[in-house]
Formats: C-alpha cells, structure tokens, sequence
C-alpha cells in the first residue's frame, strides 16, 4: 500500500483542501503517512499570500528533490494550491523533480493523478484550469484520523474573492467568487454531526458574500444568514463558526443572528487591515475606520463578551508614520483580542506592487515589532481579566504544548489548558480560570463540572 505525505502552508482553506486530497487517496487504499521520510508520495499545498510563505514551500521542495530523490528515485513530488495555480507549468522548468502540479480548482483530481504517475500511466501533470463546479467539490474528511473522534470540523461553503483588494492575490489564485448550495452544506454538516462532530467552521475567502449573486434576500436577511440559520437547525450540533468574513458584510442581519442563533458562537476574525481611511481607499477595502468601529460597537452591544480578532498589514505603499499611528489608536479603541500583523509583501500581478512610495523593508519590520508589542500588551490585559472567570469550553483533545493535559476552547475561541483526560473530548463544560499564559488560560480541574 503505497503512502503518502501532504504538507500544508497557509490558511484554513488550505487544510481543508489538503483534507479532501488525503481522503481520496485513502479512499484509493493509500495509507496517511506521519512523516516525509518513508512516504512513497510527498504532496506540498502551497501559499501564495506572502513572499515568505512561497519562498518556505518553494525552500521544501528544493531540499526534498535534492536529499530524497537520490536515494529513493520513485518518490513523486507534487506542488498544490495557490502556488500551484499561479506558476503552473514554471514550476516543473525551475525544478524538474516535480511530478506534479496541481491548481485550486483541482484538488478533486489530486488522487487520480498521483495514482497514474505512480503506476507509470503518466510521467508529468500539470492542471491548473478553471473548473465549473469546482466549489462544490471539497467536501469529503478524514475523520479521527488519529484514532480519536474528532469533535471540531471546517466545512468548505465556496470559492474565490470577487473584492480585489489592491495588496492581494487571492482573486487571482482562487478565482472569482462561486458558491455551493444550501442544501448541500447543511447535508455535509448533517453527516459530521452524525459522526460525532460539536462544532463546524464555515470557511471560505468571504464568507459574508455567499451566495450573494444566487440566493435574493429573505425578510432582509442575506444568503449567508440564511445558511446560518439552515446550519443551526442541526440537532446535536454545539457550535457554529465562521471565517473569514469582510466588514461590509456585518449588516444587521448578521449582527441580529449573534443574538439569536446561540450555536454561533461570541467570536468573529475581522480583517481590519489599517486604521488608516487613506490606506483603506488605497487597499480597495470599500469601509472606512469610522464603519468598522461602528460594527464592532454594534456587535458588542448584541454580544457584550464577543471576542474580536483582526488581521493587519503594516508597511502598505504610502503608509506614512501618521497613518500607521491610526492603525494603533484602531488597535486601541477596537480593544481586539488579538490581531494576525503582516508586513507589507509585494504580490505578482496586484495593483499595489507597482503603488508608488513602497514602504522600506526596515520601516515595516520596526511598524510590525511596535505594533505587535502593543497587541500583546492589549491581549494580556485582556486575558487576565479571565482569571476568576467561569467559562463554557468545547474539549477537543491533548494540549499541543503538553499532551499530558487537554486542551478545549471557549465560545469567544480563546484556548483554555486543564488537567483533564480522553474521557472529556467532546465535551462541553465549564471551567474556572484559574492562570494566564501567553494567549492561553489555564483552567482548574478540581472545579471541573
Ligand atoms: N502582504 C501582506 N499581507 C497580506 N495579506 C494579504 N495579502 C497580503 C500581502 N500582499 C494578509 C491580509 C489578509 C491575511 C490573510 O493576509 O491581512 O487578511
């Protein structure tokens, strides 16, 4: 039984599409390697959203053509995902050990191509066409993998990003915005129900714009709330997530639904990217800091312990020393949890690699050093206002850090550690917080419910 290794970079997207490409092969009687090192195929699911994340996956592949070609001749390699899509056919000329190349409309022929090429039917794949349908086709899991149930699961609801955001590449990778049905999500949530799973997170590029150009308004309520809804009614479902969403997609519908649908959880990732209305017109983001405040307001009046996190580009073409003081005072005033902070990195093709007064390399590292040190400062405070504190948490297995222990998370996704034991995973209990650690509570087993 041949094996195979897939590595995944990037964001949840792509473990969700790695996920389908593992569960076709395993479906083909392939086996889940746990390391590189016997696997008789090595999948590489790429990035493309930051230089660094190409360079990592390009690095990997450099090192695995070179160090296991040598002894083990048979291995195929393979290149997935964004960058698979937007370098295609360039891949194989620059490193002719790849046997594989396939595109994010693709993922679904993943197994079959590497079944040909390891059975000699084919030497050389490269798909990186567009594929109608294509968004319905990541819905297959691998569940309990581990031996282990799983209790949390990502459910793929479309495809593609019609915003084009100046600094980003993701339309061009992705493709344009296409949604799956209704029915044939809560269908895919149904059967993870079924299997044990408490908690689904809907993904997708924005998720807030499904279905926005197939489904009309129902009583005011767009496409995405009505999949809400649809999802909720699921019986033995615990909780519902979503990511990522765009800020103009907080209308009040949505706000509404997180005080009426208790599965959806106290917690949204909301990509604010600057707090600068200067930078936010030059990034296309289509809202300006006074909006997003007004949202946040708006989300914390329905949910007061809502748990708010943000992405962040620091060092965008023109942002001067005032416009990234914005962009703390937002930090500030929005109080987030936490926030993901990025340096600037030009991308192939976008608008703003070409933006006049692009931003010193030194400048964005002091900007990133600065601001997340002031995130840190914002979150521990935050944390500590825990300790004391009762909370809900969904257990979903061993600690990361310390396997000894289980870890679980709150409705407002904060992870808590505690000395518990397999018999609680799927849980849901309350804990007391007793500890805080770096982005981490700690919760005592001896008040355990
Ligand atoms: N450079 C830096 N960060 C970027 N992101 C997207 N494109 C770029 C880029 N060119 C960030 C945004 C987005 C997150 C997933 O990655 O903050 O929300």
């Amino acid at each position: 039984m041949p094996s195979v290794f897939i590595k995944t970079y990037g964001c949840q997207m792509n473990e969700r599409d790695s996920e389908q490409v593992a569960s076709q092969l395993v479906a083909k009687g392939y086996a889940l390697a746990p390391s590189e090192a016997m696997a008789d195929v090595i999948l590489l699911n790429t990035c493309s959203v930051r230089d660094a994340a190409e360079q990592k996956a390009y690095g990997k592949m450099q090192t695995l053509a070179k160090e296991l070609r040598r002894t083990r001749p048979d291995v195929v390699l393979g290149f997935m995902g964004c960058m698979a899509q937007s370098r295609g056919k360039e891949l194989i000329d620059r490193l002719p050990d790849v046997d594989l190349v396939v595109g994010t409309q693709k993922f679904h022929r993943a197994a079959d191509y590497v079944d040909d090429i390891l059975n000699g039917k084919r030497n050389k794949v490269v798909d990186v066409e567009e594929e109608t349908g294509s968004q319905a086709t990541i819905r297959e899991h691998v569940l309990g993998g581990n031996g282990h149930r799983a209790v949390t699961a990502f459910v793929s609801i479309m495809q593609g990003c019609n915003q084009y955001c100046t600094f980003c590449i993701v339309p061009y990778t992705r493709g344009t915005e296409r949604s799956r049905t209704i029915a044939d999500i809560v269908c895919e949530c149904r059967e993870l129900v079924a299997q044990g799973v408490k908690e689904i997170t809907l993904l997708g590029q924005i998720v807030t714009s499904y279905a926005k150009r197939d489904l009309p308004l129902q009583n005011g309520k767009s496409p995405f709330v009505q999949l809400l809804e649809a999802v909720h009614n699921i019986d033995g479902l615990e909780r519902i997530r979503f990511t990522s969403p765009h800020p103009k997609g907080y209308g009040d519908d949505l706000v509404e639904a997180y005080g009426r649908l208790p599965k959806l959880v106290e917690s949204a990732h909301i990509p604010v990217q600057s707090g600068s209305n200067r930078m936010l017109k030059l990034m296309h983001r289509g809202y300006t800091r006074e909006r997003f405040l007004g949202i946040i307001e708006k989300l914390r009046k329905v949910q007061p312990g809502i748990g708010i996190t943000t992405d962040i580009i620091v060092g965008f073409p023109g942002e001067t020393e005032e416009d990234f003081e914005q962009t703390v005072s937002l930090v500030r005033e929005a109080e987030f949890e936490n926030a993901f902070i990025f340096k600037y990195s030009p991308r192939k093709d976008t608008p703003a690699a070409t933006m006049p007064d692009q931003v010193p390399q030194l400048v964005k590292e002091e900007r990133n050093h600065r601001l997340l040190q002031f995130m840190n400062e914002l979150g521990s405070r935050k944390y500590n206002q825990f300790i004391g504190r009762h909370v809900q948490i969904l257990v979903e297995g061993p600690s990361k850090r310390n396997a000894a222990r289980m870890s679980g998370r709150t409705r407002c996704n904060k992870i808590v550690v505690f000395d518990g034991s397999e018999r609680h995973r799927g849980q849901v209990m309350d804990v007391k917080i007793t500890r805080v650690g770096s982005f981490t509570l700690y919760g005592d087993p001896a008040i355990l419910e």
